[in-house]
């Protein structure tokens, strides 16, 4: 459906302007609102978007300063903002039963506190989040951070998000929703199918965001070549790390720099999924000069208190029920009335995430609230994939995660859920409530 390979330029996503702007401030205004766009090359295809743009405006910030926007729903049925990965209040969170009704308005305001980090920002709204998501409700928003000036990193034009998708279309060019998502077979990259995208000679840092509701990525670029990844979901690494393949499952960011002045001018390398095929291509147009470099050390991971409370989270599907399996955790589907887990504030706690369910159901694990650190897979010392603050990890069946996260910041109710939005949607999500 989505013709040949590399027809088309990756667009670099827009960057939302604010409306306005004080000392310490921005404020943006969005609509959430259906338009046509343009995906497959010449083709109109009709979807759920933020001021029409999809892939999603990016909104960029510093640490510190504060993020006001003000949603308008112009949908026919509710909407809601969940921003992924950030530390916010609760009543900024976009939980699933706080949505925005058709032709109304709500203003999100962010703090920004934590560390420099790719975080992204999704529709959440009750039963739907994963329809929503799928039609274009999904867009990047980065922190960036003063203090990690001085390493060097590739920016500016060479510091680019990627925000990677499936999708299935039909003959008409209309986005498919409801079927298996394992038919998708269309990797759109910033919104475009398998485009190519035009590289200087030199480093880049790409932030890879795996927007599909539920696809896991598993990258190689070109031949085998090196990609140095520097940071996941909630910012740097310690230290930098080079993989000849990279794992993005649903939600996740990654983050990479690859070095183009290592091949020559002409040199055309395809970042190729395991199962979708080409995702992207990279065409090394010109040689430049390159002052970025990538330091042997990034940010150190912040020591953790000694937890005193342990939890265990199983996550299943009863596949008995009709016409849809039902999606559990510790054996009970999503309750809103519900508080699953009371935590008190300030305590670090390890929480055991078990993929109960058989053979070939793959699962994600996402906390709100808090990023946290793996400690164990399946009793031993976690890999790459695993390392860092992290908000999100696939899990095979059968796998045990140990986590550790302390719980410092904000009181309330925040969700917890298998981010493969299909099972979230259908109840494979939970809620822990923060208390004094
Ligand atoms: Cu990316 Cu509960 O969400
Ligand atoms: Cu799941």
């Amino acid at each position: 459906a989505a013709g040949e390979p590399f027809s088309v330029p990756m667009p670099r996503l827009h960057e939302q302007r604010p409306v306005s702007s004080t000392y310490d401030t921005d404020c943006y205004q969005v609509d959430i609102r259906p338009a046509d766009v343009e995906i497959l090359p010449g083709v109109s295809t009709p979807a759920f978007t933020y001021n029409g743009k999809f892939s999603g405006p990016t909104f960029r910030t510093r640490v510190g300063r504060r993020t006001k926007i003000v949603y308008r729903n112009l949908l026919d049925r509710p909407a809601n903002v969940h921003l992924h990965g950030a530390h916010v209040p609760a009543s900024q969170d976009g939980h699933p039963m706080d949505v925005i009704q058709p032709g109304q308005s709500r203003t999100y305001d962010y703090p920004n506190t934590q560390q420099g980090c790719t975080l992204w920002y999704h529709d959440h709204s009750h039963h739907t989040e994963a329809e929503h998501v799928y039609r274009g409700l999904n867009g990047f928003y980065i922190i960036d951070d003063p203090s990690e000036d001085r390493l060097g990193l590739p920016r500016g034009a060479y510091d680019v998000p990627i925000l990677l998708r499936d999708a299935l279309f039909d003959a008409n060019g209309e986005l498919l929703f409801g079927g298996n998502p394992n038919d998708r077979d269309v990797a759109l990259a910033n919104g475009k199918p398998a485009p190519y995208f035009e590289v200087d000679a030199r480093k880049y840092r790409f932030r890879l965001l795996n927007a599909g509701t539920e696809r896991t990525f598993n990258l190689t670029l070109g031949t085998d070549q090196e990609m140095t990844q520097i940071a996941t979901d909630g910012g740097l690494l310690p230290a930098p790390v080079v993989r000849k393949s990279v794992r993005v499952s649903s939600a996740e960011r990654v983050e990479i720099v690859i070095d183009f002045a290592r091949y020559p001018v002409g040199t055309k390398l395809v970042l190729n999924d395991a199962k979708l095929g080409p995702v992207l291509r990279f065409d090394v147009t010109r040689t430049t000069s390159d002052y970025s470099r990538v330091p042997a050390t990034l940010r150190p991971l912040p020591v953790l208190p000694a937890a005193t409370v342990t939890r265990d989270v199983s996550m299943s599907f009863d596949l008995t029920t009709v016409p849809f399996p039902t999606g559990l955790i510790n054996g009970r589907a999503w309750d809103p009335a519900r508080s699953d887990f009371v935590v008190k504030r300030g305590t670090t706690e390890i929480w055991n995430v078990t993929n109960a369910d058989p053979q070939y159901i793959f699962h994600t694990f996402h906390m709100h609230l808090v990023q946290f650190q793996v400690l164990e897979v399946n009793g031993a010392p976690p890999g790459i994939d695993y390392q860092g603050r992290k908000d999100t990890f696939w899990f095979d069946s059968g796998d045990k995660i140990k986590l550790k996260a302390t719980f410092d910041s904000h009181l309330g109710k925040y969700a917890f859920h298998c981010h493969f939005l299909e099972h979230s949607s259908l109840g494979m999500m939970a809620q822990m409530e923060i208390v004094p």
